[in-house]
């Protein structure tokens, strides 16, 4: 993310047999002290292995350099692995936009966590 971007993205990779193969990926957006989680994920074969952890950790560690106080997200309301992911790490609700997703119509849980300085 540079100092005066908006967006940033990190992959996480990993080499087999030779063959580098991407297997996760975030995007984030910081606007002046928040930081917003735009995606976040994870090749179905390689989860549960900390990837996303990794990749969480690191784009927050960078907003927080950059000057962001507050992670923000929103996940489906149905997505019980993102929330249960999410509240492990210290995410609470902060509310909700009632069918904010299509195909299929879904809630949204808006999500936040303090970043310390
Ligand atoms: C949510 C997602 C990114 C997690 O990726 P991951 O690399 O498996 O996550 P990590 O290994 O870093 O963390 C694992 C933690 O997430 C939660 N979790 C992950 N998979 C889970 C499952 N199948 N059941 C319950 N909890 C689960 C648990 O808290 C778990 O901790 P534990 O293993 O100690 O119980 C991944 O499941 C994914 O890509 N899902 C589809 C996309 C998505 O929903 N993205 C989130 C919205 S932005």
């Amino acid at each position: 993310m540079a100092e005066s971007g908006i967006y940033g993205g990190w992959v996480s990779h990993e080499n087999h047999s030779g063959k580098d193969n991407l297997v996760g990926f975030i995007v984030v957006r910081r606007a002046a002290d928040e930081l917003e989680v735009l995606n976040l994920a994870v090749a179905p074969e390689c989860r549960r292995r900390g990837v996303a952890g990794l990749l969480l950790a690191e784009a927050v560690r960078e907003g927080r350099d950059l000057g962001a106080r507050s992670v923000w997200l929103e996940v489906r309301a149905s997505n019980e692995i993102a929330l249960k992911f999410y509240n492990a790490r210290g995410f609470r609700v902060a509310g909700g936009r009632p069918k904010y997703y299509r195909n299929p119509d879904d809630d949204a849980v808006t999500l936040t966590a303090a970043i310390e300085p």
